[in-house]
């Protein structure tokens, strides 16, 4: 079974299933709880999980590219040293929105492995929350597998995004690979590299918040993840993800343009699958618009650059090749990603770009670093300098070091970055602290996520269900239904009022103060509110009409930028207000004032009417995903399944 057969047979089976088939979303993540980086398929759904918003469908099936390569979900470490990590890997995922749970989860599971793509059943085993007696029944009662390859963990059985966002009690499925892969005792006991961890399935029940506390989620939900790579490698009975046909291509590329043979030599192979694993990560990161840079995000994708430089240089590289490696890994994988083979050209200009940035100061960087790797130690303000100002991220130089088992003054490069960064303000993401959490979570257990009319209407009658006082003198007002759209995903709350019989509140905010659960900031303006009373919540229409447009605007600068700079242009956040709007994209460098002047021509053109624009761009989004959907099918008959589940979706009562 090779990389297309299965993406097409995991996204047939859930289809099957009354699973809506969803592109991959960005490796740049949207919602404010998210990591750096998309790092698993549920995240373009969180808004769904958290109740902020409404599924389009209850179910559904991705295969999600994803990057482990910071925060809590980190595979460098691994890479190049075990057979089954990569920074880089595609996740295949179904989901349930409060649909269906444990059951189904676990029965199609077993059902898809077992009777669709050819795993023997016999040689699987699971693990489950080490307090999931539900789970473990249906393993065992429901599917019939013996209770000998059932075992339950802690930590290792509870999933999360990052340390913040919906988490949940797992389920992970594992591949029995046999006694000349290690120990016996199965995944909870036994090798690591003998029982391969290669489907994971969460039971998406709380939210983890910045103090680190759980509360549970409005409803809950299914998020599965397999890890494309993994499945191939057992199905092809291959010893690595390297070996498979999503990457052994590019292995192959790297074995010729270096001279060396995979397998001839422990060290060059783990240099080969590094730069074979970062080819995927930097082609797809630059293709989602990150340009190497020092911070953030751009840091991370500058490091992965280099690194591949260095282990290319450490193979006996020494001229660029990065270009090459990237256009192969766009040859494999743009089919599925069609999004890659637009940018095409702008990812390999950008990342030949830095190769040869970084080039230019290798020599002498590599120079100065062997100098002190002779010494027998690497001193703090030499790392630094390196950093700073040959452009070795501290990584490499560490990694570079520990080849030949030399330590790096860490502690000495971290006092200097200190003192540059004390000059420069980090800005930093996360959440706000959540001090009143005991009220939220007792008020969200006792009456549920807050229902939201303000799709429908400005003006709704509710009930006040909390009033609390907050520290700076203003009352948080909390109601069973609110008009009030909460700020989220970079778009401000509404303002308003609301009014009982005994007096007049003006909101001034709407936020989150639990997933779910509407916070009106308020002052009192006339009498008193009460706990308990009937209110009339009513919006500032006019305001929220403005936010619409800016909204809309943000789509236009989009698609006009686009225009005018090309289609590498992606959207990185947006701050969405009444009478202002910031949107953050990405271009290798800055905009002339022609340029500028012409974004301003066609965003400004398509204004005059952009109600009938933003629905006629959602139509055609619809076209171009079902064009591409049905370009992927082999047979009539997927087809045909296809056009009547979208019809459906257009057209209820059809069929
Ligand atoms: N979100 C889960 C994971 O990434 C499925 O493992």
């Amino acid at each position: 079974m090779d990389a297309n057969t299965l993406r097409r047979a995991f996204t047939a089976f859930f289809e099957e299933r009354g699973h809506t088939s969803v592109d991959s979303a960005s490796l740049i993540p949207h919602h404010p709880s998210a990591p750096l980086f998309t790092n698993s398929g549920m995240m373009q759904f969180v808004p769904y999980f958290l109740g902020e918003e409404s599924a389009p469908w209850p179910r559904a099936t991705s295969i999600q590219k994803c990057v482990r390569l910071s925060g809590k979900h980190n595979d460098l470490g691994e890479l190049g040293r075990t057979r089954r990590h990569l920074t880089f890997f595609e996740m295949l995922g179904n989901w349930s929105f409060g649909d269906y749970f444990k059951e189904d989860a676990i029965g199609w599971a077993w059902a898809l492995l077992t009777e669709h793509v050819g795993f023997d059943g016999d040689r699987l085993w699971v693990t489950v929350h080490v307090d999931d007696d539900e789970a473990e029944a249906i393993w065992h009662e429901g599917v019939g597998l013996p209770l000998e390859r059932i075992q339950r963990l802690d930590k290792e059985n509870f999933w999360e995004m990052g340390p913040t966002g919906p988490c949940g009690p797992d389920s992970e499925i594992h591949f029995d690979c046999g006694s000349e892969w290690g120990e016996e005792g199965g995944p909870a006991g036994g090798g690591d590299d003998r029982y391969i961890e290669f489907w994971n399935l969460v039971f998406m029940s709380y939210f983890r918040h910045t103090d680190g506390t759980l509360t549970d989620l409005p409803r809950h939900n299914i998020d599965t993840g397999g890890g494309l790579e993994r499945w191939l490698m057992l199905l092809q009975g291959v010893p690595t993800v390297f070996d498979t046909d999503a990457v052994r291509p590019l292995i192959e590329v790297a074995e010729s343009l270096s001279g060396t043979t995979y397998g001839a030599d422990d060290r060059s192979d783990v240099a080969l699958r590094v730069v074979a694993d970062h080819a995927r990560s930097m082609a797809f990161l630059v293709g989602d618009g990150v340009v190497p840079s020092n911070e953030d995000r751009g840091y991370v994708v500058r490091s992965v650059i280099r690194r591949a430089v260095t282990r290319g240089q450490q193979l006996g590289v020494d001229r660029p090749f990065l270009g090459a490696l990237v256009r192969r890994t766009i040859e494999l994988l743009g089919g599925a990603y069609p999004e890659l083979t637009s940018g095409a050209d702008v990812v390999v200009d950008t990342i030949e770009r830095e190769e040869h940035r970084f080039r230019q100061t290798l020599a002498t960087g590599s120079a100065l670093l062997d100098v002190e790797l002779a010494r027998g130690a690497v001193a703090g303000e030499v790392a630094f300098k390196l950093h700073d100002t040959y452009g070795f991220p501290i990584e490499v130089t560490e990694e570079m070091a520990a080849e030949r088992g030399v330590a790096v003054d860490r502690a000495g490069f971290d006092a200097a970055m200190a003192t540059q960064r004390a000059r420069g303000k980090e800005s930093r993401r996360g959440g706000e602290a959540d001090l009143p959490v005991e009220v939220y979570r007792r008020l969200a257990e006792r009456a549920g996520a807050t229902e939201f009319t303000g799709r429908e209407e400005h003006e709704t009658k509710a009930r006040v269900l909390e009033v609390v006082q907050a520290g700076d003198g203003h009352l948080e007002i909390f109601l069973d239904r609110t008009p009030f759209y909460a700020e989220s995903g970079g778009q401000v709350g509404d303002t308003g009022t609301i009014t009982t019989d005994t007096g007049r509140a003006e909101v001034l905010d709407t936020t989150y103060a639990l997933p779910g659960l509407h916070r009106h900031v308020a002052r009192v303006v006339e009498g008193e509110i009460l706990e308990g009373q009937e209110a009339v919540a009513t919006i500032d229409d006019e305001r929220r009409q403005a936010i619409r447009r800016n909204h809309t605007g943000t789509h236009l600068l989009h698609w006009a930028l686009r225009q005018v700079l090309g289609d590498h242009v992606k959207q990185q956040g947006s701050l969405v207000g009444p009478d202002y709007l910031r949107f953050d994209f990405s271009h290798h460098g800055p905009l002339t004032a022609e340029e500028l002047a012409e974004v301003e021509r066609l965003a400004n053109g398509r204004i005059l009417d952009n109600e009938p624009v933003r629905a006629y761009q959602t139509t055609m989004e619809h076209a171009r995903h079902v064009a591409r959907r049905v370009m992927s099918f082999d047979s009539e008959r997927q087809v045909m399944h296809f056009l009547r589940e979208e019809t459906r979706k257009i057209i209820p009562e059809a069929f």
